[in-house]
Parts: C-alpha cells; structure tokens; sequence
C-alpha cells in the first residue's frame, strides 16, 4: 500500500488516535470496575479532578473521608451520566430541575435537592438534601455509565487545600487512591455553581461559571439574600478554603505592593505589574474572566512549587465568573490575614 505525504500522515495520525482512544477506554474500564468493587477512583470532571466512589455504597463513601482527611460535616456531590437517575435520588419532582438540567447539564451546576432513602447519610452528612450534578467531561461521564451508579465525588484533594486541575495534583495529594484516570487538564478549572431551590426561587450556595445572570435567565423569580447571610450549613462557605502551602495575599487597590520582591511570587490578573518578582503567573493576557478561572489553580500550584517565599495575587474584577475567581482567592488568602 503506498501512502501521499499527508495521506500517510493522516493515517498515522488516526492510529495513533486510536491506540490512545483505546487505551483511556481500557482505563475506563478498568476505573469503572474498580468503583463497582467499592474502591476510590480520581477522576477528571469539567471543573476539578474528582475523588469518587459508588455514591450507593456507604462504605466505599466512608474511604473517600478518610483519604482525603474530610470532617463528616462536609457532604458530598453525587454525579450522574443520566437525567432519569433523579427518579430515583431525589424525591422531588419540581418542574424547575428539568428546566435547568436543559439549560446547564451536562456542565458545572450542582443542585441541591431532597434526597431518597437509597443515598446513604454518609454522603449527605445526614442532611436531608443532596447535591446533585451530571459533569460534562465525557470521560467523567463514561466512567459513571460503565460503573452503572451514581458517583460521590467531592474534589480530588486534601480537606481545605488547593483543588487539582491536574491528574499529577492528584496524585502529589492523593498517594494512596486506588486509581487516577487521566484526563489531561479540566478546562473549566474552577467547582461547579452550587445552588438550592426554594419557594421563590434560587440561592447560590457556591459561585462558579455558572453566573446569577445566567441562572436567573432560566428562573427569574429569585428574590432571597444570599446564602452567607442566611448563615445557610454549606461547608463550601467557609471562610478559609483552597489554601496554599504558602502564604498568599491580595494585592486590592488600597494595599501596598512589596518592595523586596526577589523571593515573591505573583498570582497576576493581566500580566501588569510584574516587574522584580521572582515567579510570574498570568491568568489570562487578554484580561478574560473565565480563563482566569480555568488557570486559577493550576497557576497556584505552580507558584506553590516555585522557590518563592509567598505569593502575591492582583485582584480581579468581581463581574460574572470573576465572583467565583475572587470567592476562590479570598479563601485562598484568609488563613494569612
Ligand atoms: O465541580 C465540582 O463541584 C467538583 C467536581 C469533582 O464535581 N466537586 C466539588 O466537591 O467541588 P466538593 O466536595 O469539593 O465541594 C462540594 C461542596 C461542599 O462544600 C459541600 O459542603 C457542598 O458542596 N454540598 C454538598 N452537598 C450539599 C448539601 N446537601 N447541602 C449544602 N451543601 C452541600
Ligand atoms: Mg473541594
């Protein structure tokens, strides 16, 4: 058989596809049964890498605390691959889930909702509400298929520290989880948007890509305060989370930037004002929010692994996903107050 020059290519190209293709389906496989045996699986989603187990089996839940050095206050998100999965998760039946399952899922909504008696108290923290997301990674996605049960994932880090956008930040964390399916870097980067329902509308529990104006197109009637003032139990709130090794400040308009920048690192908004320190992170040159948020923790990552003695972070505007951005530093910062 003779090939052309790009003929050849092409089908070098496509084998090559096909032997990865093979292989991450190989792992698929492998990850699936494992979770069906009741063991703990990362695996990427959209937002983060997750830590997962079969959401149904309270033991394997239970490894999921103990891996990650969780508090059992803190509940879990269940993940499905399908929409008639809520039948049998949650008892409710409010026509507003459909709507926004049309809208955002898959993709990085969380929504809180009653749950059935199948789902553990594990899971919940013994709440009597679940969280429930169906992930738009499609790997995510095949994993839950191939298990053939719901996922509970919480992100596939230790209790308060940096979430992993990496399967390698899983693996510096995480030694001794059964397996880490790869899925290269999760391209949203930042958690689902967590929200509840309620009577008149929807509370945002969490901030993430999934904006207020964005939801409120599809449920227009909110009308509550938020959720932080409603002093609502979302351990997601808490006030320190996502915390580095290393100290980090933010650099706001009235705060005095460091003189002595030679062991200082920065987390930068647009690459502005970076002259003197001794590592740079952009979050994104064009000064555009959601690759901020994509970037956000990869970038801290790598200032965590820099020889730099703290970090330095350059506000962003606090308009649509960088609310979340800003929400994720806060936390990131507030142990250094
Ligand atoms: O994007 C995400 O949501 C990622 C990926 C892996 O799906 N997961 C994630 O899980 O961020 P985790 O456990 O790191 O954060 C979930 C947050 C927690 O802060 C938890 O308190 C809150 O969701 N949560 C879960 N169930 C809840 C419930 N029933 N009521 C209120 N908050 C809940
Ligand atoms: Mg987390």
């Amino acid at each position: 058989m003779s090939f052309g020059r790009a003929g050849k290519n092409d089908y070098l190209c496509t084998l090559i596809q096909k032997s990865l293709n093979m292989s991450l389906s190989r792992e698929i496989s492998h990850a699936a049964q494992l979770i069906r045996e009741g063991k703990v699986v990362a695996f990427p989603t959209e937002t983060v890498y997750g830590l997962g187990a079969n959401a149904l089996n309270a033991m394997a839940v239970a490894r999921i605390f103990e891996l990650k050095e969780r508090p059992s206050f803190d509940p879990l998100i269940v993940h499905i691959a399908d929409r008639t999965e809520l039948n049998r998760l949650t008892t409710s039946n409010d026509p507003r889930i459909d709507l926004l399952a049309e809208a955002f899922w898959p993709g990085p909504l969380t929504i809180i909702l009653p749950k059935s008696d199948l789902i553990p108290d594990i899971v919940t923290s013994g709440l009597e509400t679940v969280g429930i997301r169906m992930p738009a990674n499609e790997i995510a996605r095949a994993l839950i298929s191939e298990a053939g049960c719901p996922i509970a994932a919480p992100s596939a880090n230790k209790f308060g520290q940096l979430s992993p956008t990496l399967a390698q930040h899983v693996a510096k964390q995480l030694p001794d989880v059964d397996f880490i399916l790869d899925g290269g870097q999760a391209d949203v980067g930042i958690e689902s948007t967590i929200i509840s329902l309620n009577v008149k509308g929807f509370e945002i529990l969490r901030h993430g890509v999934i904006t207020r104006e964005e939801l409120e197109k599809i449920i227009p009637f909110h009308a509550l305060p938020d959720a932080e003032k409603m002093n609502i139990v979302s351990p997601g709130m808490l006030k320190s989370h996502y915390s580095p090794e290393k100290p980090l400040y933010i650099l706001e308009k009235e705060t005095a930037v460091p003189a002595d920048r030679q062991r200082v690192g920065i987390l930068s908004f647009k690459g502005e004002d970076t002259d003197g320190y001794a590592h740079v992170e952009v979050l994104s040159h064009t000064g555009d929010l959601k690759t901020c948020a994509v970037n956000l923790f990869a970038a801290i990552h790598r200032l965590e692994e820099a020889d730099i003695d703290c970090i330095v972070a350059q506000a962003v505007p606090e308009t649509g996903v960088g609310l979340a951005v800003m929400d994720k530093l806060r936390k990131a910062a507030y142990r250094y107050l």
